[in-house]
């Protein structure tokens, strides 16, 4: 595996590798079971000719003041050794200041998207990922790219821009990947203390409630105020937000169910923020 520390080195080593088709994997480290899944996946969308490109950089613009940027957990040496195993071809980790000249003064941003639901609770945050994921497409030029449906609003975000700007990136979703006991895996987990990890696994159970709720005839609020009782029933987790929206539109819904819908969920236990998701069915209609 090539591990490229500045964008002329990536650069180089790509412009070899053309025109075998690229498949990028943007991560931010601290590589779990559900990086290595996009990994597989981005393999598989590479073929046998094609070559995976991974990143690793915890991008400062996308984190707000007072935020875990300083504390986000990083490991590169064991990140480079997973990748190798999963068959990683290169990966770009540079630092800061190879990646944001001092000067910069251009920004990406997705005006309406980027200020709801997580955008309403981390001002800013969409703005810094979109900016970060279009430095990456332009530097690496990938043909397409592998994000996680865990961050749901941000996959939503990056196929807005992808569309808007004429990107002609393929963007290719991963399923969440679960702990057994259905906590959805993510980098921060490690940071929960032991009482917090016990009582985390309550945004998965909530999700399967509403899951199996949805189908039965439930309006929107209903199942919302049902999944925020469960939430809060649980002292530990600190609810930030619950929504319920439009599965492919992420507008919002008002009365019955009456087409795919996705559960958002914002929970904090300690300083620890978590999300999770669930995409939930409206009844079936009568034949
Ligand atoms: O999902 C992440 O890890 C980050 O938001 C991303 C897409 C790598 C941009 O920094």
């Amino acid at each position: 595996m090539e591990v490229c520390r500045t964008k002329s080195a990536i650069r180089a080593q790509l412009a070899d590798w053309r025109p075998a088709p690229i498949v990028l994997v943007p991560t931010m480290g601290f590589l779990h079971e559900g990086h290595l899944s996009l990994m597989r996946l981005a393999r598989r969308q590479a073929g046998t000719t094609g070559k995976v490109v991974t990143s690793i950089f915890v991008n400062p613009t996308q984190f707000g003041p007072g935020e875990d940027f300083g504390s986000y957990p990083r490991d590169e040496a064991r990140d480079f050794d997973l990748m190798r195993k999963e068959g990683v071809d290169a990966v770009f980790a540079p630092e800061v200041s190879e990646v944001y000249d001092p000067a910069a003064q251009t920004i990406v941003e997705t005006t309406e998207l980027a200020k709801v639901l997580i955008g309403k609770l981390r001002p800013g945050h969409f703005r810094g990922v979109a900016t970060i994921v279009t430095k990456l497409f332009n530097i690496i030029r990938p043909d397409a790219a592998v994000f996680g449906e865990k961050d749901y609003q941000q996959l939503a975000v990056i196929r807005t821009m992808v569309r808007d700007l004429d990107m002609g990136i393929e963007i290719i979703g991963g399923p969440i990947q679960r702990e057994p006991d259905g906590l959805a895996m993510s980098s921060r987990n490690v940071r929960l203390s032991p009482a917090d990890r016990a009582a985390a696994p309550i945004l998965a159970r909530a999700l399967d409630e509403a899951e199996a709720l949805a189908p039965k005839g439930i309006t929107a609020s209903r199942l919302r105020s049902h999944v925020r009782a469960t939430l809060e029933a649980e002292t530990r987790a600190h609810v930030q937000s619950v929504d319920i929206r439009d599965a492919h539109s992420l507008e919002t819904i008002a009365g019955p169910l009456t087409r795919p819908a996705v559960i958002l969920l914002a929970v904090k236990f300690g300083q620890v923020f978590l999300i999770d998701n669930r995409v939930v069915q409206p009844p079936q209609e009568e034949p």
